[in-house]
C-alpha cells in the first residue's frame, strides 16, 4: 500500500494525526501536544512517510484529499556517541496494520541507518506493547536493556544492507529552519486528532 517517500514540511499535520492516532492505544503511547511537537521537528528532516493517498486502490473522497492521511512513517536518527542509530518512530495507520508495512518501514530504516554508516540500529520500547515487541523479535533485535516497562533493543545490520532510498538531504538552511520553527509554533496539535 502507498509510495514510501522522504517527507516534507508539508506533511507535518498528516505526521502529527498519525501518531496521535497510532499511540493512543499502545501501552505508554504518548500523544499529548508537546510530545507530538516534539517528533514533528523530525518532518522534512530523517523521516520517510508511507503516503496512503497515493494508492490508487485507496481511491480518496475529496474530503479526505483535502487533508491528507499517511499510512505509516519512519524516523531514524543518528547517535555517533553511541556509535548507533536510532530509531525514533516506528508507527503504521491502524486500519493498514498486518499487511507488512512495519516490515518494509523497518527495513528503510536499517537501510538508512547503513546509509548514515551506522552498523547498528537501536530503539527504546514498551515492554506492554506485543506487536511492536514481537516485530522486532522477528526481524532479529535483542533486547540490551530494561528500564521499567522501557526495553532497549538493537540489531546488528548486515552488510551491505540493499537499499533503494535516495540519499539523505542536505541539512536544513535557515530559511528552513525558521519556516518549520514557525510552523511548529502555530502547530495546534490538539485540533488534529482524526474524529
Ligand atoms: C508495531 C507496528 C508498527 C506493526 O505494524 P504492522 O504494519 O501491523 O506490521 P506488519 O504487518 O509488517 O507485521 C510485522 C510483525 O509485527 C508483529 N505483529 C503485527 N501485528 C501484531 C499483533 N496484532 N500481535 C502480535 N504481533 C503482531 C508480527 O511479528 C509481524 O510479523 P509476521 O507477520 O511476520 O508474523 C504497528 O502495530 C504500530 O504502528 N503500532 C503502534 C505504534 C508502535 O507501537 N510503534 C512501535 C513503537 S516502538
Amino acid at each position: 500500500m502507498g509510495e514510501l517517500r522522504p517527507a516534507s514540511s508539508l506533511d507535518w499535520r498528516a505526521f502529527a494525526s498519525l501518531l496521535h492516532e497510532a499511540f493512543r492505544d499502545v501501552p505508554g503511547g504518548r500523544t499529548d501536544r508537546a510530545t507530538l511537537a516534539w517528533y514533528c521537528r523530525d518532518v522534512g528532516h530523517a523521516l520517510e512517510v508511507l503516503d496512503a493517498d497515493a494508492d490508487p486502490r485507496a481511491a480518496a473522497p475529496l474530503c479526505a484529499s483535502l487533508r491528507p492521511r499517511l499510512a505509516g512513517a519512519v524516523v531514524v536518527l543518528p547517535r555517533p556517541n553511541e556509535g548507533c542509530a536510532w530509531l525514533e518512530v516506528l508507527a503504521v495507520a491502524s486500519h493498514a496494520r498486518g499487511r507488512g508495512l512495519g516490515h518494509r518501514l523497518l527495513s528503510h530504516a536499517e537501510a538508512r541507518a547503513a546509509t548514515l554508516g551506522f552498523a547498528r540500529l537501536e530503539l527504546n520500547v514498551d515492554a506492554r506493547n506485543h506487536p511492536a515487541l514481537s516485530l522486532y523479535e522477528r526481524r532479529g533485535y535483542r533486547r540490551l536493556a530494561e528500564s521499567g516497562h522501557g526495553v532497549r533493543y538493537g540489531r546488528e545490520l548486515p552488510t551491505p544492507v540493499p537499499t533503494s532510498l535516495p540519499p539523505p538531504r542536505d541539512p536544513p538552511t535557515t530559511a528552513q529552519r525558521f519556516t518549520r520553527k514557525v510552523l511548529f509554533r502555530l502547530l495546534r496539535v490538539g485540533e488534529l486528532a482524526p474524529s
